[in-house]
C-alpha cells in the first residue's frame, strides 16, 4: 500500500500508536500542551541533530515519524528513554518528545515520513 488513511479521533491525547507502512513502523503520537511545550523549550544547541519542533510537524499536537531507530535500525519503545520520548534498546539511543536523537549512538533524529492532513480527523501517510 502506497498510501496509508489513519483516524486521528481513535488516538486519545498523550496516547501513541504505531501503523505499519511500507513494511515500517510509524509511530503517531497525540501529544498534550505540557509535551508540545517541552518539545519548543528545547535549545537547539543541545541538539546533536539540531532541528526545531516546528520543523518536524504540520501540527504540533500531532507527532508523525518513522519508527526506525537512525542508528542500526531497531524499533525504539514509546513513553521511554531519558527524556520523555522513546528509548532504542538496541544500542541506548534515547529521543525527545519530537523524536530528536538525545543520547546514545544514534546519529540523526527519528526520520519525518510524507503525510498530510485530510480535514481534522484523518491523516494520510504516504
Ligand atoms: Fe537503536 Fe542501535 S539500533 S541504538
Amino acid at each position: 500500500l502506497a498510501k496509508v488513511e489513519v483516524d486521528l479521533t481513535k488516538i486519545p491525547e498523550g496516547k501513541n500508536v504505531v501503523i505499519k507502512w511500507r513494511g515500517k513502523p510509524v509511530f503517531i503520537r497525540h501529544r498534550t500542551e505540557s509535551e508540545i511545550s517541552e518539545a519548543n523549550a528545547t535549545q537547539l544547541s543541545e541538539l546533536r541533530d539540531p532541528q526545531s519542533d516546528s520543523d518536524r510537524v504540520k501540527k504540533p499536537e500531532w507527532l508523525v515519524m518513522l519508527g526506525v531507530c537512525t542508528h542500526l535500525g531497531c524499533v525504539p519503545i514509546g513513553e521511554a528513554g531519558d527524556y520523555g520520548g522513546w528509548y532504542c534498546p538496541c544500542h541506548g539511543s534515547h529521543y525527545d518528545i519530537s523524536g530528536r536523537i538525545r543520547k546514545g549512538p544514534a546519529p540523526l533524529n527519528l526520520e519525518i515520513p510524507q503525510y498530510e492532513f485530510e480535514g481534522e480527523d484523518s491523516l494520510i501517510i504516504g
